[in-house]
């Protein structure tokens, strides 16, 4: 799914989150954004997910203007990750995974679904695990096959490795990556560690509720070489 966000303004008493922000991703792109706490990350990430609307300006979602009728509508078309993994303690790995599609109708086998996405987050011998019996990082992994059982166009993620060590972080980041090229997802990652966002396609940076950078991230030297040669 492609986003443009069009001069928008966000606004709490006494503090503008977001001021004319305009910002136009790509479809299937991955972008990290980055900024000192209250800079107005999560706030991007709210509005694009239809979880809060702007002051003034409009967030368009391929082209079409996003709405009040159209908001619970989009929602089912995205996923989400955050920093708490927000599981169900009481239901297993396999349930918190299926749990978005549950009260709703779909044209795939959603166990089969789920299990495909448990297995592709290498926790496939873990589905009848609670949340309480897997680590932080197997917890954040079932989040993310949670997040992308609905097969959205667009991921959003609010610090997903903000709860793990570095190395765990590292892991769900290379998943999440792997995993949105795989399916073709547009991926937008709100993050503090450079290292992530330097593992993104962009890098969008965010300072009192404005854009103050915007980077295309080059592609490493393995990568080009992968692409055959391409390096002098
Ligand atoms: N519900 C709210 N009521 C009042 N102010 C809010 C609310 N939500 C956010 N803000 C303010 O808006 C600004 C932007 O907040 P936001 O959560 O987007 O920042 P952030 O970049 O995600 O920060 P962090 O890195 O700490 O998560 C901050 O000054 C914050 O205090
Ligand atoms: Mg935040």
């Amino acid at each position: 799914m492609g986003v443009t966000l069009r001069d928008v303004t966000r606004r709490y008493p006494g503090i503008t989150a977001l001021d004319s922000v305009d910002l136009v991703i790509d479809d299937g792109v991955s972008v990290a954004l980055t900024g000192p706490s209250g800079a107005g990350k999560s706030t991007v990430l709210h509005l694009i997910g239809g979880m809060d609307r702007p002051d003034s300006g409009t967030v368009e979602i391929d082209g079409q203007e996003l709405t009040s009728a159209r908001l619970d509508a989009h929602r089912r078309r995205i996923g989400f990750v955050f920093q708490r993994f927000h599981l169900l303690p009481a239901l297993t790995a396999l349930d918190n995974v299926l749990v978005p599609v549950l009260p709703r109708r779909v044209d795939f086998d959603r166990r089969a679904r789920a299990m495909e996405l448990l297995d592709a987050v290498g926790l496939a011998q873990r589905a009848r695990a609670l949340p309480s019996e897997l680590s932080g990082g197997q917890q954040q992994r079932v989040a993310v096959a949670r997040a992308l059982i609905n097969r959205p166009g667009l991921l959003l993620a609010d610090e997903p490795t903000g709860n793990l060590d570095s190395t765990t972080g590292r892991e769900i980041i290379d998943l999440l990556l792997s995993l949105s090229e795989q399916y073709g997802t547009t991926m937008l990652i709100a993050t503090h560690d450079s290292e992530v966002a330097a593992n993104c396609d962009r890098i969008v940076r965010l300072q009192d509720g404005r854009i103050t950078s915007d980077e295309k991230v080059a592609p490493a030297a393995d990568v080009l070489d992968r692409l055959g040669g391409l390096r002098p």
